[in-house]
């Protein structure tokens, strides 16, 4: 409840400070807003992962989760019902579209996830997808259920590691040799967030795109993000409240903005 109130508090003030498109005069910031931030297009993609969700939404079956990370609001080896987790844990819609738009607009053929859950957001990237999506989950339950999920919806780009970041980071990123796009959404520590970020870095190159989820969820990832912002390899930071943008450009001066989603 407390933290609730707090996040409500920082949406307030990013709303004080956030601008629209029409205030942009960054020409790929702009071109970001029109075609992936205000892109209306309703997907075919968007109908099949809504399908798969509204499936979900009924499965009551109860599994055993091992808490891995903060911000998965897991209790440690608790059990949960797979609808309450695409509820709560999941990413939402509108948050898996956008990603799927993001992937759509700047094409990236090596994708990783960390933090695969049921395979929601999986769905999303791999879906606009023309090369592969990664995806690393520390629960060994929830990896089955999303590799469930992934055949009944016919998806065959996504490649799964199963076990926790810190023993299956460095080898996956190994195996896909560079990172085109990394979606960060699992244990949203601070340091652990920095850790993930420096190792993913490491195979990144200028047309990069990461993406941290929840960015405003505790002190802990503010920091987090106020580092990644200010790292002098980061050449553009957009800050969605609750995703965090970074972009790698060469030869650019940095610049950071705060957008509305609307
Ligand atoms: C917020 S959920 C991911 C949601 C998913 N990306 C989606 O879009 O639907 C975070 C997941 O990361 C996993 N996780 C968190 N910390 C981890 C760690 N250190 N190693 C492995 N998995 C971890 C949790 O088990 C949880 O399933």
């Amino acid at each position: 409840m407390l933290n609730s109130l707090k996040i409500a508090g920082r949406y307030l003030q990013f709303l004080l400070t956030a601008r629209t498109k029409y205030y942009i005069h960054s020409p790929f910031v702009y071109d970001f807003c029109e075609s992936v931030l205000s892109d209306r297009r309703r997907f075919y993609a968007f109908a099949d992962i809504i399908g798969l969700r509204s499936h979900l939404e009924l499965d009551t079956r109860e599994i055993a989760i091992t808490d891995y990370g903060a911000g998965s609001s897991f209790n440690k080896s608790s059990t949960r019902k797979i609808q309450d987790l695409n509820q709560k844990v999941s990413t939402p819609d509108r948050d898996g579209k956008l990603l799927f738009r993001i992937v759509d607009r700047y094409k990236p053929q090596n994708v990783l996830e960390l933090g695969t859950c049921l395979g929601v957001g999986t769905m999303y990237l791999a879906r606009a997808c023309a090369g592969k999506v990664w995806t690393i989950e520390g629960s060994e339950n929830l990896a089955d259920l999303a590799a469930a999920n992934f055949d009944m919806m016919q998806q065959e780009n996504i490649v799964q590691r199963v076990g926790s970041f810190e023993s299956q980071l460095s080898p996956c990123l190994e195996e896909m040799q560079h990172v085109d796009l990394v979606f960060f959404d699992g244990n949203h520590r601070e340091k652990a967030t920095m850790q993930y970020f420096e190792t993913c870095l490491q195979y990144a190159h200028e047309h990069s795109i990461f993406i941290f989820d929840d960015i405003y969820w505790s002190e802990g990832m503010m920091k987090a993000w106020a580092a990644i912002k200010a790292d002098a390899r980061v050449s553009l930071s957009l800050d969605l409240f609750h995703l965090g943008l970074c972009f790698f450009h060469k030869g650019k001066s940095k610049e950071d903005f705060k957008l509305y989603m609307f």
